[in-house]
C-alpha cells in the first residue's frame, strides 16, 4: 500500500520534467558558464554562485577563467593572486577551497577532473549540492542540486511545510528528483530547477505564477497559497561585534598605510585586515594602544558616534565599526604591521569589503 502511494507520487511529479525542460531551453538565461560544460567551469561557477547573485558573480567568473582557465593552473596559483581576484565577493575559504581542491585534482586525479559524485563530493569545500551541480551538468548523471532556490519550487509544487533548514529535508527532496531525471538532458533538468526558482518561483515578493510551465501542477498556486512556503526555522539573530578600525598612515616617498594578517581561524581566516580593537576606543585609549607599540603620532580623527558606525553582515556576525584615520610619525618594528602603498592595496592585495569600507574614508 505503501510502496503504491509511493509509485503514485512518484509519477505525479515525472509530469515536470518535460514542460519544465522545454521552458529551461527556451527561456534559459545566457549565462557564461553555461556555455561551455566542462567540469571545471562548472565547479568554479557553482562555489561562485554560493551566497552570491548571478549580476555580482558574472565578471569574477570571466576574470577568473581568464587567468586560471584550467585545474592545473589554479594549483599553481599564488595566494596573494588568488584573493585578489576573489576581493569583494567574500567568504574568502570558497577560493581557499578551490585551490585545495584543484591541488588535489592533480595529486590524486593526475589533473583530470574526477567523475562520479562520490569522488567530486571527496574534495574541499564541495558538499552534497556542488557534486550534484558538477555530476548532473558537466557529466549528464542522474544527480539533483538541491538549493533555497529548488527547496521553494518544491515545497510550492506540493504544498510541503516541512523546515528547508532541515538537513534530513533537502536529502529527501533531492532523492526525490533523482527519481525522476529524464533519460537525456539531465544538466538541463538540474538547471531548469534553479532557473525556475531564480526567475519564476522567486523568493521576495509575488512569484510570476502567469509565466510558469509548472502552474498546472502547482498546488500552492491552485490554492493561492504560494507565500507561505517554503516554511524556514527562524535562524537566532547575529551576534554583534562593536570594532574600533584604524586608518595608520605614514608619510614617506611614498604615503603608506597599516595592514596586518587576521588569525588562521574564525571570520576572514588568514586574510589581510586594517588594524582594528574590540569595543569602541576614543581618542586617550587608541594613543595608549599605539604607543605600546611604539609607534608615535601627528595628528588624528575619527568618528566614533554609534549613530555613523558603519555595518557589515557576515552570515552569523554583524561588525559595527567606529574608526580613526592616524598620522604617525614614527611606526615601530615588529609589531605585527606591514606598511603598503594605496598602489599595492589597489593592485596587489586582496582587502575585504569590509575594511575597504573603512578604507574609502580617507579624505
Ligand atoms: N545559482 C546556483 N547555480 C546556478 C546556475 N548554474 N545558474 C544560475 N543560477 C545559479
Amino acid at each position: 500500500m505503501i510502496k503504491e502511494k509511493k509509485a503514485m507520487e512518484r509519477n505525479q511529479l515525472e509530469e515536470i520534467v518535460k514542460p519544465l525542460t522545454e521552458w529551461y531551453r527556451k527561456n534559459s538565461r545566457s549565462l557564461p558558464w553555461r556555455k561551455d560544460r566542462n567540469p571545471y567551469r562548472v565547479w568554479v561557477s557553482e562555489i561562485m554562485l554560493q551566497q552570491t547573485r548571478v549580476e555580482t558573480v558574472i565578471p569574477y567568473f570571466e576574470r577568473f577563467m581568464k587567468r586560471f582557465p584550467d585545474v592545473a593552473s589554479l594549483a599553481e596559483s599564488d595566494d596573494e593572486e588568488l584573493f585578489k581576484l576573489w576581493e569583494g565577493l567574500g567568504y574568502y575559504s570558497r577560493a581557499a577551497n578551490l585551490k585545495k581542491a584543484a591541488r588535489t585534482i592533480c595529486a590524486r586525479h593526475q589533473g583530470k577532473f574526477p567523475e562520479t559524485y562520490e569522488e567530486i563530493i571527496g574534495l574541499p569545500g564541495i558538499g552534497p549540492y556542488t557534486s550534484g551541480a558538477i555530476s548532473s551538468i558537466a557529466f549528464e548523471q542522474s544527480r539533483a542540486a538541491v538549493d533555497g532556490n529548488v527547496l521553494r519550487v518544491m515545497t510550492r509544487l506540493t504544498e510541503n511545510g516541512q523546515d528547508i533548514t532541515d538537513a534530513g529535508f533537502r536529502s529527501q527532496v533531492t532523492k526525490q528528483l533523482e527519481q525522476i531525471y529524464p533519460p537525456q538532458g539531465k544538466g538541463d533538468f538540474t538547471q531548469s530547477l534553479m532557473e525556475l526558482g531564480a526567475v519564476i518561483c522567486v523568493p521576495n515578493g509575488e512569484p510570476r505564477c502567469g509565466e510558469c510551465p509548472l502552474a498546472f501542477f502547482c498546488r500552492a498556486y491552485h490554492n493561492g497559497t504560494q507565500l507561505r512556503y517554503p516554511v524556514k526555522k527562524k535562524k537566532a539573530p547575529r551576534k554583534v561585534e562593536q570594532k574600533t578600525v584604524l586608518i595608520l598612515r605614514v608619510q614617506d616617498i611614498e604615503d603608506r598605510i597599516a595592514i596586518r594578517k587576521r588569525d588562521a581561524g574564525g571570520v576572514l581566516a588568514g586574510m589581510w585586515e586594517l588594524p582594528n580593537l574590540n569595543g569602541i576606543l576614543n581618542e586617550q585609549e587608541v594613543l595608549q594602544w599605539l604607543s605600546d607599540k611604539h609607534i608615535t603620532v601627528k595628528a588624528m580623527s575619527g568618528e566614533i558616534d554609534q549613530k555613523k558606525q558603519m555595518k557589515h553582515i557576515f552570515t552569523h556576525i554583524e561588525w559595527h565599526m567606529a574608526y580613526w584615520i592616524v598620522d604617525c610619525d614614527a611606526v615601530g618594528e615588529g609589531n605585527g604591521l606591514t606598511w603598503v602603498t594605496a598602489w599595492q592595496l589597489e593592485n596587489e592585495i586582496a582587502l575585504p569589503t569590509a575594511f575597504k569600507k573603512v578604507y574609502k574614508k580617507i579624505p
